[in-house]
């Protein structure tokens, strides 16, 4: 085994999972405690002030559903304001709260942490698995993330990592991980869909491989649409059907909620191998006068696909968006993918089906792929490696910068391929300013309040003169990793000019 491995992570919603390349060549999955290969993506502290992370922290969660955080993922990058954080307060028990940026923060156990910080605390119970495993220090890892992650939420990924001195060496999308897995060493020739219905997040992404060289022709994605939202809308019919039998509301009931957020899970993957199940739990709540009641119901496979069709819709319409994107037809695609553990639903299967006109293939594991082509692309970036794959990927959505009135000035449109850079000249509006302030977004809206601040940034040091003098040549670099950095010069000059970055979480 190399002296400085670099192990590659699939940072899930629900679970992650990591894996390494091993001398021999050969992929292999990090296994865990018990034969298992992926660790619950959930962070606790118990009532004693004890941290609990993955197995530790599923099997109390029932019981202490305020100090244990699930699903952190989908808040990474998110303003406390967002919609986002809005719908999760509905649905979890743990508390949020707006930070100094405001940021979320989230209060476990008495103590206060940042997202980065709940991920870090994942990564660094993977990486303690992978370090027991393979008996030697772990410093580097190759990360994904969903393809439809924005900047913020890429960069928020490298924080988590150098919180706990974990060089996160190059952060790869989830939907091109699985490619990778699929295709390496293979010698192929085709156009893939991959299709990643995970915990938390879909992706899409239509991908070319050409023997070594994967190249992502377009990519799309739902940050808030996965497993999560199946579960929740089991758990809506269920409160709503207890209320209009008892009158009760058992939403208030944090532990009453846990219960059945766990069996609502439950039942969801169990009807993905049988047409009917029983959704029995005992002494949910009390009566005023005292008296037990339990939740007696039962659930069909087709009730669940009613309650969740509009789910499987959107996924639907963003795989027919990314084909128009890649200026392909579902003809033209060899072959289509299923990652993500929701994809086991058979109606999701069915839907592909009828849309592609062929059944999906079962070439990659749906749980593993993404961990494994991590590692993969982390084998390849070892110095002495000989496996050499070359990815061309692209952002998933629009980048630029706000416009006089609110509009979106697209500097990269969607799906431009990476790295990228553009330059743009913008000139001073007032006499004898000296500072020039661009305000930089990303999303696929023509007004930038409907899409997401990347930051503002501010040039300091421009000559003094009449207004639209001066110049700016402002340098818009997107690394390989969908991350932004800017530059400025002053053209007639040449000199770099002082950039300062305020992220704002509006
Ligand atoms: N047999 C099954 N039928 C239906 N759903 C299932 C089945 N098995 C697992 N799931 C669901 O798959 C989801 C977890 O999938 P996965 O582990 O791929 O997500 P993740 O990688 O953690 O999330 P993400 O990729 O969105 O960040 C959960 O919502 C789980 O309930
Ligand atoms: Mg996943």
């Amino acid at each position: 085994m190399h002296k400085e491995p670099i192990i590659g992570i699939d940072l899930g919603t629900t679970n992650s999972c990591a894996a390494i390349v091993e001398d021999s060549g050969n992929v292999k999955l990090i296994p865990y405690k018990g034969g298992e290969y992926t660790i619950p993506s959930i962070f606790a502290i118990d009532d004693k002030g004890n941290e609990l992370i993955g197995y530790e922290a599923k099997r109390q969660w029932q019981l202490n559903p305020r100090n244990t955080v699930y699903g952190s993922k989908r808040l990474v990058g998110r303003g406390f304001g967002s919609e986002v954080v809005d719908t999760m307060k509905q649905v979890v028990a743990y508390n949020m709260r707006p930070g100094k940026q405001s940021d979320v923060i989230l209060d476990v156990g008495k103590k206060e942490f940042a997202l980065q910080e709940i991920s870090a605390k994942i990564l660094g119970k993977i990486r303690e698995v992978a370090s027991n495993y393979l008996k030697m220090p772990i410093k580097r890892a190759v990360v994904t993330v969903p393809a439809y992650f924005n900047d913020r939420q890429r960069q928020s990924v490298k924080d988590a990592g150098k919180l706990i001195d974990l060089e996160v060496v190059r952060i790869i999308n989830e939907p091109t991980a699985a490619a990778l897995a699929y295709g390496v060493g293979k010698g192929l020739k085709e156009k893939v869909v991959i299709y990643d219905l995970g915990g938390g997040t879909f992706d899409v992404s239509i991908i070319e491989i050409r023997d070594r060289v994967f190249e992502v022709k377009a990519t799309g994605g739902d940050v808030f649409l996965g497993g999560i939202d199946f579960d929740n809308a089991i758990i809506h019919h269920v409160l709503k059907d207890f209320a209009a039998k008892t009158g009760l509301d058992l939403a208030t009931d944090p532990v009453a909620m846990q219960r059945i957020k766990d069996l609502a899970e439950r039942t969801k993957i169990d009807l993905s191998a049988r047409e009917e199940v029983p959704f029995n739990i005992p002494f949910i709540t009390m009566t005023s006068q005292g008296q037990p009641l339990n939740i007696e119901m039962k659930f069909s496979r087709k009730m669940l696909e009613q309650l969740t069709n509009q789910l499987v819709d959107r996924t639907l319409q963003m795989v027919a968006r990314v084909l128009v994107d890649s200026g392909l037809s579902t003809k033209d695609v060899d072959e289509v993918m299923l990652v993500g553990g929701q994809t086991r639903m058979p109606i999701v299967q069915d839907r592909l089906t009828k849309f592609f006109g062929k059944p999906p293939s079962k070439g990659v594991h749906p749980d593993e792929a993404v961990a494994i082509g991590a590692a993969l692309y982390a084998h390849s970036l070892q110095d002495d490696t000989n496996l050499r794959i070359q990815l061309l990927d692209v952002i998933p959505m629009a980048i630029g910068l706000e416009k006089a009135g609110g509009a979106f000035h697209t500097v990269f449109p969607r799906n431009a391929s990476i790295p990228n850079a553009k330059q743009l000249l913008a000139t001073t509006s007032m006499d004898n300013q000296t500072e020039l302030a661009v305000r930089i977004f990303q999303g696929d809206n023509e007004l930038v309040a409907r899409n997401d601040m990347l930051g503002e940034f501010t040039f300091s040091g421009i000559q003094p003169g009449r207004a639209g003098a001066a110049q700016v040549e402002i340098t818009f670099d997107v690394n390989v990793e969908g991350i932004l950095t800017m530059r400025a010069r002053d053209p007639a000059s040449g000199r770099e000019m002082k950039t300062t970055v305020r992220v704002s979480n509006a």
